[in-house]
Order: C-alpha cells, then sequence, then structure tokens
C-alpha cells in the first residue's frame, strides 16, 4: 500500500469546461451538428510572419536549452511593448518569460501566498485562480461581481473585504468570464489601496489588447511600475491567437521574479526556445494582425449580443473586453447548467454555465464569440427556437 498523495487536490479543479466540451465532441462524432460557443480560444490562424519566424528559428537551429528567464531578443521585445502599452520600461530582472500567461499565475501565486494568507479575487472569475489559491491552502476572499456594476470589482468592495491576513489581490481586466473592464479611476484606486494596506497586486492582463468602444486599458502597474507590489501577466494566446505555442511572462519586483525564476527552472527550465522566436515576431511586427482580429471580433460582439437580447428569457449586456458574452437567464427560472445541458442537448449549442466560474455566475451563461458570423447566426437561431420551446 502507498501513503497517498500531497496536498489536497480536492481543490484543483482543472478545466471545467472540458465536461462540456467532450459531451459535444461525442455528440458530434455521432453525427449531430454543434454550434460551439465554448471555447476560450480564438478561432483565427496565428500571423503568418509568427510561423515564419518559428520555422526560421528551427532551421537555423535554435533548438537548445536557453535562459530560464527568457531570450534577450524577447525580453528587450517586452520591454519595448510594456514602455508603449504601460508607459514604464522594466529591467531585465523584472521580466520572466513562460510557457503562457497561466504558469504565471501559478508559479506567482506559489511565490507569493504561503497557507493562511487571503487572496481576494473576483466570483465569477477565470477558474485557475479558485482552483490554486485552493490548492495552497490561502484564505479565499472572493469578491463577488453584479450586473448593476457591470461585472466590475469596485474599489470599495475591496476595501471591505481586506483583513490582516489578505497578501495578494488578483485583478483580471478585462475580465473573462464577464467581459468586463475596470476603468481608470478603479485601477488607479485599487492600486493606492494596495499600496497603504502593503498588498501584492497579480494583474491577469492577457486580454489587455482585446478592448471595445475605442475603451484603452490601464494596469495598477502605473503606480510603481511593477517594483514594489504589482505582478503583471500577459502573453500571446488570445491577441495573437497562439493558444496552443504557449508564451507568456510575467514582469514583478526583482526579487519575486527571483523567487519565480527559481520555481521554473526546477520545473521545466526554459520556455520553448524557438517560440520565444515567434514571440519577438508578435510582439515587434503584427500590429496589423491584432487589428484586423479585434474588427472580426467587434462584428461579432454586435452579432452575439443583439442576438441574445431576442433569446426569449435572455438579456446581456455589451463586453467592453475580451471575446465573452454574460448573458442573464434568470427570466428562465432554470439554473445555468441544467440549461446548459439542455441547449446542448435539444438545440446543438454548446455554451458554458456561468457557475463553471464560480457560484455567483448562477443565472448566467458565458458564450465565447471567437467562431464565425455565421456559426453565431445560426446558435443565436437555435437559441430562440429552444427558448421559445420552453417559455
Ligand atoms: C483570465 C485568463 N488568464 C489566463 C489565461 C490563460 O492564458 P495562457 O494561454 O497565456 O496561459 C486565460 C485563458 O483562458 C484567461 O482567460
Amino acid at each position: 500500500m502507498n501513503k497517498g498523495l500531497a496536498g489536497d487536490f480536492s481543490m484543483l479543479k482543472g478545466e471545467p469546461p472540458i465536461k462540456f466540451l467532450t459531451k459535444a465532441n461525442k455528440m458530434e462524432r455521432e453525427g449531430r451538428d454543434i454550434v460551439r460557443f465554448e471555447i476560450g480560444q480564438p478561432d483565427f490562424e496565428s500571423p503568418e510572419n509568427v510561423k515564419e519566424a518559428a520555422k526560421k528559428a528551427l532551421d537555423d537551429g535554435f533548438t537548445k536549452y536557453v535562459p530560464t528567464m527568457g531570450i534577450p531578443d524577447l525580453v528587450e521585445a517586452i520591454q519595448d511593448d510594456i514602455k508603449e502599452t504601460r508607459g514604464f520600461r522594466p529591467t531585465k530582472e523584472q521580466i520572466m518569460v513562460l510557457p503562457g500567461a497561466k504558469p504565471g499565475i501559478f508559479f506567482g501565486l506559489l511565490a507569493l501566498v504561503e497557507q493562511g494568507d487571503g487572496v481576494i479575487y473576483q466570483n465569477p472569475g477565470f477558474f485557475t485562480y479558485d482552483s490554486t489559491i485552493g490548492y495552497l491552502g490561502a484564505k479565499k476572499q472572493e469578491i463577488p461581481l453584479y450586473e448593476k456594476d457591470e461585472f466590475r470589482m469596485t474599489p470599495t468592495q475591496i476595501e471591505k473585504r481586506i483583513t490582516d491576513d489578505t497578501k495578494v489581490i488578483m485583478l483580471n481586466s478585462p475580465q473573462n468570464p464577464t467581459g468586463s473592464v475596470l476603468t481608470k479611476s478603479d485601477i488607479r484606486a485599487i492600486a493606492e489601496i494596495a499600496e497603504e494596506n502593503d498588498i501584492y497586486v497579480l494583474s491577469d492582463e492577457i486580454y489587455s489588447k482585446m478592448l471595445y468602444d475605442e475603451m484603452e486599458h490601464h494596469s495598477p502597474a502605473y503606480l510603481d511600475g511593477c517594483k514594489e507590489r504589482t505582478i503583471l501577466l500577459d502573453g500571446f494566446s488570445k491577441a495573437y491567437s497562439m493558444t496552443g505555442w504557449r508564451l507568456g511572462y510575467a514582469i514583478g519586483p526583482e526579487e519575486l521574479i527571483h523567487k519565480m525564476d527559481l520555481l521554473v527552472a526546477d520545473a521545466i527550465s526554459c520556455t520553448t526556445s524557438f517560440v520565444q522566436k515567434a514571440g519577438v515576431e508578435a510582439l515587434r511586427n503584427s500590429h496589423d494582425f491584432v487589428d484586423d482580429i479585434m474588427e472580426h471580433f467587434t462584428e461579432r460582439r454586435e452579432a452575439i449580443v443583439s442576438g441574445l437580447n431576442e433569446v426569449p428569457g435572455f438579456s446581456c449586456i455589451y463586453p467592453k473586453g475580451a471575446f465573452y458574452a454574460f448573458p442573464n437567464i434568470k427570466e428562465t427560472g432554470m439554473k445555468s447548467e441544467e440549461l446548459t445541458d439542455h441547449l446542448l442537448e435539444e438545440a446543438g449549442v454548446c455554451l458554458l454555465p456561468g457557475t463553471a466560474f464560480g457560484s455567483q455566475g448562477e443565472g448566467y451563461l458565458r458564450l465565447s464569440y471567437a467562431t464565425s458570423l455565421d456559426e453565431i447566426e445560426k446558435g443565436i437561431e437555435r437559441l430562440k427556437e429552444a427558448m421559445a420551446d420552453i417559455l
């Protein structure tokens, strides 16, 4: 008999969408036509110039181990991008290249949080936060998001939630799953609250380049340039449609980045060498690509939100960033998960229950509109018919 596994794995959530995705895949194999709204990844090909850069790196034999912190030309490209987009230039020692932004959440929290420390985060929110915080034995200090606040976590809510144990505030703007975007004054107030209370801010800015209505991105790093307490996470998965490449980065206080460097060295040695070359090309020469996909997302947002507002029992506010619609389904009287199952089975539409992102997601669904306009229109027609039958 073995002695059992370490840690409370019951806290780890894995990927909640898998359950629905697997069922939809099975239905497709059985011949059903399913409209897919569950997947949080852009449907566009990665940029051609980025693919070429990776191919060239392979042909040049750039296939060996590279520095754990990242290759110098990518680190420099990140410094330039941060200067342009956030207004400060981090030192090389403040930057840690990672296989995605997600490892920044995991290694960042691992480096910051001890058992019993409090972590403030949004509910509903990206499921990895709740999962990692729970596994590390940290205290969950959730903040409920309300539709009346356009799903924005307010500085007042944060102030009320802070206790002596609070070590980290997690931000995510633009947000998954609601598409909410914190205003400049929200961000400024939160950064100041963190400073006054000597709390770290882990700011997941993976959707920073995906905004609508001429909104601008704001980061709490404006206050300390990531020198004292802000850890900024960003990456290539969403804006450059590079989910499978696994490339992202963390920027933070040098002391913290050094700790993450030690963890990453033991866990993965380094981020894939030739993928980093592709990252340089993405940051330096792919602005047009991002503009282009955002034009498509703007059209799709209009189609999906206006369509959802015509579905009996649904109402949906416009997301201000990312590519998720988060309709309110409370008028249907059905639970989110029950309705999700029903819509998959009866209407052939796969989406996610708001509860996949936390208890506060009850009464909502999440639809990713990273799919074509034709599919969006087909999906909306099916939802209208299915809901008209029920209500
Ligand atoms: C809020 C948020 N952070 C991080 C990630 C993961 O990013 P990456 O693919 O760079 O690891 C996602 C992906 O869905 C996300 O929604």
